[in-house]
């Protein structure tokens, strides 16, 4: 087997040659003299390429579905904008690009991935673009958990993607030009759920539900019943 030359990733410029005379070769190019080592890297760089992050969705819904008007929030709830917050930090965000520049836009301190189609050339720091989903999808590959900010455009692409919903029903009917889509509960379980009342800083009440799909859910919404 001396000799034995793997190219082991066609990305990578990287070589793993499989040889006793560690003397003669250089550069890109990695000596091993055990066979197993070789096979346990490609394992490993097959697992790295195959990593695919949690994805979740956040949003505030109104029980009509609603989420914006004008590009903007219906509402001003500041104890869910703190959960928002809570439950979202330090994780990567995909937005789209214009709840990404609504003037209510919450950001991520860590890494925004901004999906448009007219990338500009130079990007705010912390923030990447795509231009399309798979795109996003593939720059966040080495994440662990990645939220999906919205607006409705973004949802609609994302939900049939989603591991885990974040989604807070406010407790009331919103006229609005933005809208969450429709859910089947079918695929989705009811893991947890906190109640806010209205009081003085609170015009409506609502509900902060988390969501975990079900083993084969499908988010097939038209034959099962929508959420709320
Ligand atoms: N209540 C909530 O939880 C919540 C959360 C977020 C947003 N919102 C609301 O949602 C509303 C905005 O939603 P929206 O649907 O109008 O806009 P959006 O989804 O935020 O942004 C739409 C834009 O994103 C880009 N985009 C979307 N999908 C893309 C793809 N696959 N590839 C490349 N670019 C893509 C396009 O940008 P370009 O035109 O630049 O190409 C598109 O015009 C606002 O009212 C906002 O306040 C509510």
């Amino acid at each position: 087997m001396q000799g034995t030359v793997l190219k082991i990733l066609a990305s990578r410029d990287e070589w793993l040659i499989l040889s006793d005379d560690r003397q003669s070769i250089h550069g890109q190019f990695q000596i091993v003299t055990d066979l197993h080592y070789i096979f346990t890297v490609i394992i490993l760089y097959q697992t790295a390429l195959q990593n695919k992050p949690q994805l979740y969705l956040i949003a505030a819904m109104s029980e009509n579905h609603v989420i914006g008007i004008n590009n903007r929030l219906p509402w001003h709830l500041p104890d869910e904008w703190a959960n928002f917050r809570r439950v979202t930090h330090g994780k990567a965000f995909i937005t789209g690009s214009k709840s990404y520049t609504a003037p209510d836009a919450l950001h991520s301190t860590y890494r925004n991935i901004v999906l448009t189609k007219h990338p500009t050339e130079q990007a705010d720091s912390g923030v990447e673009y795509a231009t399309d989903l798979d795109q996003a999808l593939s720059l966040l590959r080495e994440e662990n958990e990645v939220f999906v900010l919205g607006g409705a455009s973004v949802f609609v692409q994302t939900l049939p993607l989603a591991d885990k919903l974040f989604l807070t029903i406010v407790h009331a009917h919103i006229d609005g030009d933005a809208v969450f889509p429709a859910i089947s509960l079918a695929d989705w379980e009811l893991v947890s759920s906190n109640y806010h009342g209205s009081d003085d800083d609170h015009a409506y009440s609502f509900s902060m539900n988390v969501y975990e799909r079900k083993g084969n859910g499908s988010d097939q919404a038209s034959d099962g019943q929508p959420i709320l």
